[in-house]
């Protein structure tokens, strides 16, 4: 198991939150994943008009992992934080996104999957 440097991965979520744009909440949000590899990704919260069309912090991160060519699996320790670095809990939607790509060991703010989402539904209630 890889190392987690929690302060810098939270630089990196806080430094993503100081780009977010949400223009109608006023309340910017930053993600930061830390791969196997050692590679840290970035997301922020993109909001909309049409308020609903939004897309919160995580999700943007979990696109950016998928479009990196990075899957389920790659996935170590994710950051949540505000533009202070001050931790943020994750929404029930983007629990469930980071479940499928990092699995129940998955660390996020320092706590598994499993705290944050208990009894999960995942790939393998399809089979
Ligand atoms: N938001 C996130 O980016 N991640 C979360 O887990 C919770 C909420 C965003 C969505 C919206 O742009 C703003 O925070 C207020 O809800």
């Amino acid at each position: 198991m890889r190392a987690v440097d929690w302060p810098s991965l939270r630089a990196a979520a806080a430094q993503a939150a100081g780009r977010s744009y949400a223009p109608y909440s006023g309340f910017p949000v930053g993600a930061a994943g830390l791969l196997v590899d050692g590679t840290v990704l970035q997301g922020t919260n993109v909001e909309n008009a049409s308020y609903p069309a939004g897309i919160c912090a995580e999700t943007a991160l979990v696109g950016v992992l998928v479009a990196g060519g990075h899957g389920r699996g790659d996935l170590v320790a994710v950051a949540v934080t505000d533009p202070d670095g001050g931790d943020l809990s994750p929404c029930g939607r983007c629990r469930q996104l980071l479940h499928e790509m990092g699995g129940a060991e998955l660390l996020v703010n320092e706590r598994p999957m499993h705290e944050w989402l208990p009894g999960a539904f995942t790939p393998e209630d399809l089979t």
